[in-house]
């Protein structure tokens, strides 16, 4: 720790060196930049000097904490239920916080899921219950303790009070290349848990090409990272690796992955994306201590019924039709033989480029467009069979993207081996 007064430049050179920096000098460097006396290049400069020379636990505890403090705090320990929540690293069709929020509040337990938009190849929670007629995003704290102690799970917008630096240091990390920090990546989600308020987290860390960790070495680092941060925080933290090379499920979109998580619900559903739903509820289940079986709710409608009373609690029909794609066109496989693989990110940057996902936060998204894999890894498809179904508003964009999709497809002569889809468990 420096003596005299403090000053963003000894610090950011401190940083540079290799030097541990003190709790008070990150709170105070965290205060003085969300106050505007620590310049937006200066914070740039130090989270350059994080990227390349990481943070010591108790620096990346002390820069928790200060992200932390720097907004408001949910108490909801006085609900009758445990409190469990999950995160994903994000990837392409993963629309399991629709399924396993109810999943997990018919199982006895209170999810509270303060979540953000979707940027980039990887959909947003809130831009796919956004396409169910009337639902909105926006509660206010009254709202969201209420609907975790009468439905049980809330999927709502974190507010602009909950961890408002970690607002201010994404936007910067987003265009200053330092988002693929590991330091920076666990800061930034724990500290938002941490002040949701939840008792228990399970991260389900994404692994593969349609994944933000492209190796499961840096996923099991993220992972090891995030559990043991969570834990100073007295938040009893657990990790799943899972495999994002493929989509997981068959639907890529907003409105269309709203369906197949309904689907899922009525206890149907493509077979990876239900056995993600059941092992992660294991695990929150296990989390909360709570004995019940995730089969079960799924079996018995006990999901579903907590599904509807959740969507109808935030204003919305979970009657009414789903909006659908003025178009809808197949793209059919020029090839013959068994799918070896289909890439996740292409499919990703397909839907994304019909206008599911956004480039710029500011951007909207249309609640339609999208792409359904017809086929998925294992599948025998013949010449002309049907592999992917293009969800677009735009006709002038279906040629690019059943280009792309064709080269998303991988097709072998002969089955290859199943790929696992749990790949580690932490915590
Ligand atoms: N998601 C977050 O909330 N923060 C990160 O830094 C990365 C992904």
């Amino acid at each position: 720790m420096s003596n005299g007064p403090l000053s963003a430049v000894s610090l950011i050179a401190a940083k540079r060196d290799g030097r541990e920096l003190s709790g008070v000098e990150i709170s105070w460097l965290i205060e003085s930049y969300l106050a505007g006396s620590v310049a937006e290049e200066q914070m740039a400069a130090m989270l350059m000097a994080i990227y390349f020379n990481s943070l010591t636990r108790s620096e990346l505890v002390a820069l928790t904490r200060s992200i932390i403090g720097s907004g408001e705090q949910m108490d909801l320990s006085r609900l009758s239920k445990p409190t469990v929540d999950k995160h994903s690293t994000g990837g392409v069709g993963d629309k399991v916080s629709l399924i396993l929020a109810p999943m997990v509040a018919a199982m006895g337990a209170a999810v509270p899921q303060l979540s953000g938009r979707g940027l980039g190849h990887t959909g947003g929670t809130l831009d796919k219950l956004e396409s169910i007629p009337g639902w909105r995003s926006e509660l206010s704290r009254a709202e969201v303790v209420k609907g975790l102690e009468e439905v049980g799970c809330v999927i709502c917008a974190a507010g602009p009070g909950l961890a408002p630096a970690d607002r201010r240091l994404y936007a910067l990390r987003d265009v200053t290349a330092t988002v693929e920090s590991i330091p920076l990546i666990a800061a930034s989600i724990i500290s938002k848990k941490v002040a949701e308020g939840t008792s228990a987290l399970l991260l389900d860390v994404k692994v593969g090409r349609g994944a933000f960790m492209k190796s499961l070495e840096r996923a099991t680092e993220l992972a090891r990272t995030m559990v043991d941060l969570g834990g100073d925080f007295g938040v009893s933290t657990k990790a799943v690796l899972s495999a994002m090379d493929d989509p997981l499920g068959r639907a890529v979109g907003n409105s269309v992955e709203v369906a197949e998580a309904v689907e899922v619900l009525a206890g149907g559903g493509p077979a990876d994306l239900v056995d993600l739903c059941v092992e992660l509820a294991g695990g929150m289940g296990e989390l909360a201590r709570i004995d019940a079986d995730p089969l079960r709710v799924l079996g018995d409608g006990s999901a579903m019924d907590r599904y509807r009373a959740m969507v109808a609690a935030q204003g919305g029909d979970p009657a009414a039709e789903l909006p659908r794609a003025r178009i809808v066109e197949r793209v059919t496989s020029v090839g013959a033989g068994f799918v070896s693989s289909v890439d996740a990110l292409k499919v990703g940057e397909v839907a994304w480029k019909l206008g599911a996902g956004r480039s710029r936060k500011e951007d909207s998204v249309s609640a339609t467009a999208g792409v359904i894999c017809l086929a998925k890894a294992g599948d025998r498809v013949a010449v002309g069979q049907p592999v992917f179904e293009i969800h677009a508003d735009d006709p002038a964009l279906l040629a690019t993207a059943e280009a792309e999709l064709r080269g998303a497809l991988s097709i072998a002569s002969s089955p290859g081996p199943s790929r696992p889809l749990i790949l580690g468990r932490l915590g």
